[in-house]
């Protein structure tokens, strides 16, 4: 059965104690996760071992990396990898961001580099795609989704695409309040499934979890989800208040 994920990107966002206070809100809420839904908590750097601790024992919580570099050690001065992530239990890694993308020049080809490392050292990778307003605009979202996916992803084998999550995170809906409609995300979700089914087939295809990412909140996190093709959403904003992203938990269908 296709994983479901409740993902949190906290970006660069609280202090150490509301870090703390936040992670106690979310896990002291009752949840009726089942075996195949997920909630993944990707947190700064720093608080990421003390939040692998809070989770410690609570089966379908996870931790995230909001990135890796593309090398597993050396003098890099900064940089976090994905070795390292590995050696103290966090399970998944944000790739590509369009934050990353933007303001850190993250390309299609060294997101294939990162995307390598994460699955050798055994992390998910959540990949994230989507298009800027422009192109939005000029209709051809489609295609530009389309190639992210073919030059980041389409050198890894069957086996390894299949322990790959995708984030489909449209940026003009990123922080701005403006959600895709649920109709709009499940047609790009579709079309994404679609992208992969003719490289790697339907079957595995079908098995691979798409996530929406622009503007989720407790209030329309279900319509959302509820679209065929959406397993769930990664949430930047909303996560980093207790009871909408308790909620966007709960919308898990
Ligand atoms: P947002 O961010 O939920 O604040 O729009 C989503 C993301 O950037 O992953």
């Amino acid at each position: 059965m296709r994983q479901q994920i409740a993902a949190a990107n906290w970006k660069m966002n609280l202090t150490f104690d509301q870090a703390g206070n936040l992670l106690d809100e979310i896990l002291k809420a009752p949840n009726q996760l089942q075996p195949h839904q997920k909630v993944v908590l990707a947190v700064p750097f720093p608080y990421l071992q003390f939040a692998q601790n809070k989770i410690s024992g609570k089966v379908n919580f996870f931790t995230a990396g909001q990135n890796c570099y593309t090398k597993s050690r050396g003098a890099f001065t900064g940089e976090t990898s994905a070795e390292m992530l590995h050696s103290i239990g966090i399970g998944y890694v944000v790739l590509g961001h369009s934050e990353r993308r933007e303001y850190f020049g993250e390309s299609n080809a060294m997101l294939e580099e990162k995307v390598s490392m994460a699955l050798t050292y055994g992390l998910t990778p959540v990949f994230c795609c989507g298009e800027p307003l422009s192109v939005r605009e000029a209709g051809t979202q489609n295609a530009y989704v389309e190639q992210q996916l073919k030059e980041s992803l389409f050198g890894f084998s069957e086996e390894q695409i299949q322990k790959i999550v995708i984030a489909y995170e449209p940026i003009w809906a990123i922080g701005t309040g403006k959600t895709a409609t649920a109709a709009q995300a499940q047609e790009m979700h579709a079309h994404i499934r679609s992208v992969l089914a003719g490289q790697y087939g339907k079957a595995v295809a079908d098995e691979i979890p798409v996530l929406y990412g622009g503007s989720v909140k407790g209030s329309n996190a279900k319509e959302i989800f509820s679209q065929p093709d959406v397993d769930g959403g990664l949430v930047g904003g909303a996560s980093l208040i207790a009871a909408d992203f308790i909620q966007i938990i709960d919308a898990l269908k």
